[in-house]
């Protein structure tokens, strides 16, 4: 089988920091990834190249079998790729559903848009939310809000950079049901980015770590929770699993 995303010798510097070095990986399509690592690590690089916000200075990225680097994020967001933006909120004094429309109306008409993103909020749970003021949303409403958002671009592949960090753990599993939910309606291939250990080990059918730049690890919740450089990547850090 094609894999869904594919990520070949993907190198991206700032400088002469290396972010990312020669990380190679593929996706099944459908598939829930974790993607795990310390601060600093290259997680929130790695998405930013696979939508086309950094451009790697080495390496190949394709989805659903085409070549997909060096294209503007807008056009990797239309062959369906998007991500959520870590620290970037909802807009404030507006309400759930048009912080929805005004992602949809990107590529739609205002009637077309209203309907889709109304649809958006239902497929998140969030239907009965529509017309509340941000501000007045739960947690966990905001996170699945902004999931709820990039849905709007209609994703094949969704990448999630730290949208339950707000969270406590029974919110997170929450979020977590509606996610898998998610996946097994749509059939659309998540990427996970989340710092609680618990959460991520839960709901990721295989886990990818990076550590300073490097994939170091790649395998199921249980073989890379032992694997021997993630713990060691870990233990310094020890409020890792509460950032
Ligand atoms: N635009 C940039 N210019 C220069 N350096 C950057 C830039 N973006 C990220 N970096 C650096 O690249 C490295 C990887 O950062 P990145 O944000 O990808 O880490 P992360 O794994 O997402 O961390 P966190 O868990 O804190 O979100 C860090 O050393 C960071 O300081
Ligand atoms: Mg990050």
């Amino acid at each position: 089988m094609t894999p869904i995303v594919e990520v070949a010798g993907v190198t991206v510097r700032f400088g002469g920091l290396v972010a990312l070095s020669d990380v190679s990986f593929a996706v099944r399509p459908g598939e829930i990834i974790g993607l795990i690592g310390p601060n600093g690590a290259g997680k929130t690089t790695l998405f930013s190249a696979l939508v086309g916000l950094n451009r790697p200075d080495a390496g190949a990225i394709a989805l659903d079998g085409q070549r997909i680097d060096g294209l503007r994020p807008h056009r990797i967001a239309r062959l369906g790729m998007t991500k959520t933006f870590q620290n970037t909120a909802l807009f404030p004094a507006m309400t759930l559903l048009d912080n929805v429309v005004t992602a949809a109306a990107v590529r739609l008409p205002l009637g077309a848009a209203r309907a889709l993103a109304r649809d958006c909020l239902e497929k998140v749970g969030l239907g009965a939310a529509a017309d509340t003021d941000i501000d007045d949303l739960t947690f966990p409403q905001k996170a699945l809000g902004e999931v709820a958002r990039s849905l709007a671009t209609a994703p094949k592949v969704l990448l999630l950079d730290e949208v339950m960090a707000a969270l406590t753990p029974n919110e997170m599993d929450a979020v977590v049901a509606t996610l898998r939910e998610l996946r097994d309606r749509e059939g659309i291939t998540l990427v996970i980015v989340e710092h609680h250990m618990r959460a991520i080990m839960r709901i990721s059918e295989r886990i990818l770590a990076l550590n300073f730049g490097q994939l170091i690890a790649s395998g199921t919740p249980a073989e890379v929770s032992r694997d021997p450089q993630v713990v060691t990547a870990y233990l310094g850090q020890p409020d890792a699993s509460h950032a």
